[in-house]
């Protein structure tokens, strides 16, 4: 709470004014049922036509006043919140973005999109409502209850009873609400998931159809979502009637000991009137009471959500480069005997793996699904950091780089495609931003998708669907070649990237990627694939089981040869 509220710092000034008009615009209406008592007492009890327009005069003129602090008021408060919001949402994405991705693995993404919108949203709102009423309550509270004092100080004594036992009873009501709140905020969590979930998966859907499947899933997220708020809503609602009562046996009693004070002559009907007025005042706030107490709990719960994501010390991907301009030259990847295990596992999914390969070289990873070749990939631009060994590039150890010239020197074609919203050019440019036209073509020519886009009604300039709905497997798979070629990396990683192409058109892919003459790193299934690398890594079960050229596979490697004889039987016995 305390580190979300720092946030309003640069905004002092303008809440420090938003909060003065509020206690001027208090201070008039506070004032107006003394006034009032004085006109009735002074004016009409006593028939005196001159005091009665003198003190109209003046509750006019307060009125006004009140009138005015209260919209300059409002322009203030919508000017500090709106701020607010931004800074803070600006402030989260930074944050978020500066997360490595064991941290990010914690939180699903839909956890993290409700913290952008909904709960920010809150907080927002609340910093407004302060700022125009939420605090005015509780002060006209006080200063109602002074005034009341002021005026009457016997009729008043019944506000002793009264204001302690309400404040009591919304403490009480404040604390147990908070955890509802927080509740009802991650179902909110939940439901986006599933809404995200459904919405990204329409076709596997729609083709399995499981429509009523996942409406049941979406239903029972929904129903729990109207739970967790009905009861949270209604246990506060619960509250109101509570305070309306004890707030009307005060007004009652107030009257009841005012007529017998009147009766008695100890007191006049102005002071009775003013002190009635106040405790209407005040009743009127503590109703507001029940609206402040949900919107705080609210705004605890979701201010504890974004500062639980605030707080989040990651270890900095920044950490260890010693020289800033330590960059990658040659491309001379080294592994020495990594071992590696994802943060939230024990178990290994890579152990002792140890090879080099050459500046320009080509090395091919093959090994049956789950061996851990991504894995492996994951640990080069250092998206993951390794338990223990080394990973070196031009014999430097990569933690030695600063992570951007790191990446930099690296092209990642990741194993799924992801393409961005926008036009195909500038899916390609986002490799590298600073590349020309020209070199765009370039690299997609190199990828082997140039023919593909100029067959587009809008060639470079076609729109991708928003997960690029518009185009198939192959022709997503060969844009994110072409937009880790434009970075002209010295280190290539491409992650079964060429899974969805045919021979003849991988072949020519190859071929133009050997004039980068970059060091290339391709997971692949297919023994046709690896055979056209230097050399060729087996990796099984996170162990490298073999090391060498196809050859010297085929000679050492049993399971290399049972793989090459269940790809394509024949030729290899022929060949041997
Ligand atoms: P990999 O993703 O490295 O396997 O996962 P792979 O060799 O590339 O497999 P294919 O060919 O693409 O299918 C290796 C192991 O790491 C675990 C997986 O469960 C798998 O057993 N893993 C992977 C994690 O624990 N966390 C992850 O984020 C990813
Ligand atoms: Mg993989």
């Amino acid at each position: 709470m305390k580190l979300i509220f720092t946030f309003l710092k640069p905004y002092k000034a303008a809440a420090v004014a938003a909060f003065s008009l509020m206690l001027t615009e208090l201070a008039a209406e506070l004032l107006l049922p003394y006034f009032l008592g004085r006109m009735i007492n002074e004016g009409v009890l006593a028939k005196d036509m001159d005091r009665i327009s003198f003190w109209g005069g003046i509750m006019i003129g307060t009125a006004l006043l009140s009138f005015a602090a209260g919209i300059l008021n409002s322009f203030y408060s919508a000017h500090v919140s709106y701020a607010f919001g931004y800074d803070l949402r600006s402030s989260l994405f930074r944050k978020v973005q500066s997360f490595s991705c064991s941290t990010l693995n914690k939180y699903p993404p839909s956890a993290l999109i409700t913290r952008f919108t909904n709960d920010i949203r809150q907080i927002q709102n609340t910093v407004f409502m302060s700022l125009r009423i939420m605090a005015k309550a509780p002060l006209t509270v006080i200063g109602g209850v002074i005034m009341a004092f002021v005026v009457n100080g016997r009729l008043a004594a019944v506000f002793f009873i009264t204001v302690p036992v309400l404040i009591g009873f919304l403490y009480w009501v404040f604390k147990v609400s908070r955890g509802m709140f927080r509740n009802m905020q991650d179902r909110v969590d939940k439901l986006n998931r599933v809404m995200q979930e459904n919405l990204a998966g329409m076709r596997i859907i729609k083709a399995f159809w499981r429509r009523d499947y996942e409406r049941i899933r979406f239903e029972r997220a929904n129903e729990d979502l109207s739970r967790a708020t009905r009861t949270a809503f209604q246990f506060i609602e619960a509250s109101s009637p509570v305070l309306f009562f004890v707030m009307n046996m005060s007004l009652a009693a107030i009257l009841w000991f005012g007529s017998q004070q009147i009766g008695s002559g100890q007191t006049n009907v102005g002071q009775v009137v003013s002190v009635v007025n106040y405790a209407l005042r005040v009743s009127m706030s503590m109703s507001m009471f029940s609206f402040i107490i949900t919107s705080f709990s609210r705004t605890k719960a979701s201010a504890d959500r974004i500062g639980e994501i605030m707080r989040i010390r990651d270890v900095s991907e920044e950490t260890g480069a010693a020289d800033p301009n330590l960059a990658v030259t040659k491309g001379k990847a080294e592994f020495r005997h990594v071992t590696f295990s994802f943060p939230d596992k024990d178990e290994p999914v890579l152990k002792d793996i140890s090879f080099t390969v050459n500046p320009g070289e080509k090395l091919a990873i093959i090994g049956a699904t789950g061996a851990g070749k991504t894995s492996l990939f994951l640990l080069l631009p250092r998206l993951f950091d390794v338990q223990s060994g080394e990973i070196l590039i031009d014999d430097t150890p990569i933690t030695a780089y600063p992570v951007k010239n790191l990446r930099d020197g690296i092209g990642f074609i990741p194993q799924t495609p992801f393409l961005f919203s926008g036009t195909i050019r500038e899916n390609i440019a986002w490799g590298n931003t600073k590349a020309a036209e020209e070199e765009i073509i370039r690299a997609a020519e190199d990828a082997q998708i140039h023919a593909a886009i100029c067959n587009f009604p809008d060639r470079y300039d076609t729109r991708v669907g928003q997960k690029g709905v518009n185009l198939s497997g192959g022709q997503k798979q060969r844009i994110s070649i072409a937009r880790a070629l434009v970075r002209k990396p010295k280190i290539l990683l491409m992650d079964d990237s060429t899974s969805a192409l045919d021979a003849e058109t991988e072949s020519r892919l190859l071929e133009a990627i050997r004039r980068y003459r970059c060091t290339t790193i391709l997971i692949t299934q297919k023994i046709s694939t690896a055979r056209m690398a230097d050399k060729i890594c087996l990796i099984d079960d996170g162990r490298i089981a073999a090391l060498g050229t196809h050859e010297d596979l085929l000679e050492a490697s049993p399971l290399y040869r049972k793989i090459a004889e269940s790809q394509s039987g024949k030729e290899w016995h022929y060949a041997r």
